[in-house]
């Protein structure tokens, strides 16, 4: 166990610490924070919050979900911003930009007086963009996503993002269907906010943080408009101010061993080939090289567990009774637990 800095920590270099904690303190307490609230364990909380970014629509609900399981652990939260990156709003591609946005998760982590993070993202390249920072900044962190978005109905048929958005983009090209109805699927294809409901890249790299352990047991799967949503992400708020005292940073939970059992559910979960990219990537800030020799033999070993698109037919929030007949949780829940008794 350590003593968390809190406020105290990281001060601003004036030449004299007391006058920076006691300019900093100062200038915080002008919105309203008492003493008592200022020397607690201090909890970021990056707020990836967008109006461009729709799968990251429920940041409020989950910062003040965050902001009170931080509090009744003791703790004082603290949230911040940093780039927030969507797949159909960055110009020329989000992946030009997900090192950027790595380097500016890093940066603020570095330089705010934060004891532990809770990383809320969700977006494709928005996880492996913060788990890169947390792992370059290298103190206690815990990853939140943001869930995935429910499916839709079209005409009978249930519809989600995106496999079925370039499937009926193509019968639209193709003029099986007409203008008026490629314009009725736009409006069905994301019914709500939250991540595409297939196993995109969002989708993997929930699952592959929850299977590294950087993020809850059980919090890969919920879709973004649940209870369940919002439970884990105030669990979450919890366990960062226990990180917080326990000194846990990042490296102990992204080993080696935790990296290969996200590439192992990673396959289990048949899960977007982007996901090897980013875990590279997360892999590399750790010091770590991606054996691919060693992945291509655990693809040889690894069945895939999950029915979910695009490789099977469905989507994130099913939940009926047998795996490879739709419970797409539960079947990941086994294969991340499955991963970890590998
Ligand atoms: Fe955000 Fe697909 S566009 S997860």
């Amino acid at each position: 166990m350590t003593e968390p800095a809190g406020l105290r920590g990281k001060l601003t270099d004036y030449g004299d610490s007391e006058f920076a904690l006691f300019l900093r303190k100062a200038f915080i307490k002008g919105a309203g924070y008492s003493d008592d609230s200022l020397n607690r364990t201090v909890v970021g909380i990056v707020n990836t919050g967008s109006g461009f970014n729709p799968c990251h629509g429920n940041m409020p609900q989950l910062i003040e979900a965050v902001q009170r399981g931080v509090m009744l652990a003791g703790g004082l939260p603290v949230e911040f911003p940093t780039i927030s990156l969507h797949e159909s709003f960055a110009q020329p591609t989000s992946m030009l930009l997900r090192n950027l946005m790595s380097m500016d998760t890093e940066e603020m982590i570095r330089a705010l007086p934060v004891d532990a993070v809770v990383l809320i993202g969700g977006c494709d390249k928005t996880v492996p963009a913060q788990l890169m920072g947390a792992a370059s900044a290298g103190i206690p962190a815990i990853q939140l996503v943001t869930g995935s978005m429910l499916s839709g109905t079209h005409r009978g048929q249930r519809v989600g993002a995106c496999t079925d958005c370039r499937a009926f983009w193509g019968r639209y090209r193709s003029e099986e269907i007409d203008d008026a109805e490629i314009a009725e699927v736009n409006s069905a294809l994301a019914p709500s906010v939250g991540t595409c409901s297939v196993a995109g890249t969002a989708s993997t790299m929930a699952c592959v943080a929850e299977a590294a352990g950087i993020a809850l047991p059980g919090s890969a799967t919920p879709p973004a408009v649940t209870a369940d949503r919002v439970r884990i992400a105030e669990l979450t708020g919890r366990r960062a101010t226990q990180l917080a005292h326990e000194g846990l940073t990042i490296d102990r939970i992204l080993t080696a061993d935790a990296i290969e059992n996200a590439l192992r559910v990673l396959l289990a979960v048949g899960g977007s080939t982007n996901g090897i990219v980013h875990l590279a990537a997360v892999a590399g800030r750790l010091g770590y090289t991606l054996d691919l020799a060693r992945f291509d033999e655990m693809s040889e070993q690894t069945p895939v567990l999950v029915d979910l698109k695009p490789a099977g037919s469905h989507y994130m929030e099913d939940s009926s009774d047998e795996i490879r007949t739709g419970q797409t949780r539960s079947a990941i829940r086994r294969a991340v637990a499955w991963s970890r008794g590998a």
